[in-house]
């Protein structure tokens, strides 16, 4: 309506600064516009995931595929380790290249966590034993989830003990800790991912 207006009334250079003006309009939208289409085609999965999840997960469904390089610090101040022969236990040092992750999201709420100088994945055997697998399987799929301290969990996807969850757990000196020893509740098995 008022374009309208404004040609008709207009000389040749106001029609033409007109013409300027809508034309830096339109370059002027146009990063907005195509944020706003990424946003569109990346919002399904965000949707599905935050329905599915709920606000208990610190999740990271919507980068499924990506990697985040991590450490994890436990609440009794170590860094997870997996050493180059698939040992998992703890360190103090802050500088302890076997204490560099790689966590990605495989599946809604659950994520692999690699080491990423040894190559081996964190993983809970059936016996509830912290180990290192060399292939990604069953074992290595873990159920993070941010507790109520605002820090994350992860436990076995698929192994229970006594219909209880296995964590991966860390002792008081840094030993890794048996499955069926660990709780949610427990510090033990509370984890910071520090990004790296
Ligand atoms: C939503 O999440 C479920 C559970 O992981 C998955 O099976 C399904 O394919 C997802 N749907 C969409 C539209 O992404
Ligand atoms: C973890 O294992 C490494 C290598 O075996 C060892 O040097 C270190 O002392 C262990 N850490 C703890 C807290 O036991």
């Amino acid at each position: 309506m008022w374009k309208w207006k404004v040609t008709k009334g207009a000389s040749a250079w106001s029609h033409l600064s007109c013409l300027s003006l809508l034309l830096a309009l339109l370059l002027c939208s146009l990063p907005v516009a195509c944020h706003n289409a990424r946003r569109a085609m990346r919002s399904p999965r965000v949707t599905n995931s935050s329905m599915v999840v709920g606000r208990h997960v610190r999740s990271y469904n919507h980068l499924q595929g990506d990697v985040r390089r991590r450490k994890l610090f436990s609440f009794q101040k170590f860094f997870l380790r997996i050493d180059k022969n698939g040992k998992v236990n703890g360190t103090k040092s802050k500088d302890d290249p076997f204490s560099i992750l790689e966590i990605k999201s495989v599946d809604v709420g659950i994520v692999a966590i690699k080491g990423l100088s040894s190559n081996y994945y964190l993983a809970i055997s059936k016996k509830g034993e912290l180990y290192g697998a060399k292939e990604f399987g069953t074992d290595c799929k873990l159920k993070e989830r941010i507790e109520e301290n605002g820090y994350n969990t992860y436990a076995s996807a698929e192994w229970r003990n006594k219909k209880k969850p296995m964590f991966v757990g860390l002792s008081a000196n840094g030993k890794p800790m048996r499955g069926k020893k660990t709780r949610r509740k427990n510090t033990a098995t509370h984890f910071l991912p520090i990004v790296v």
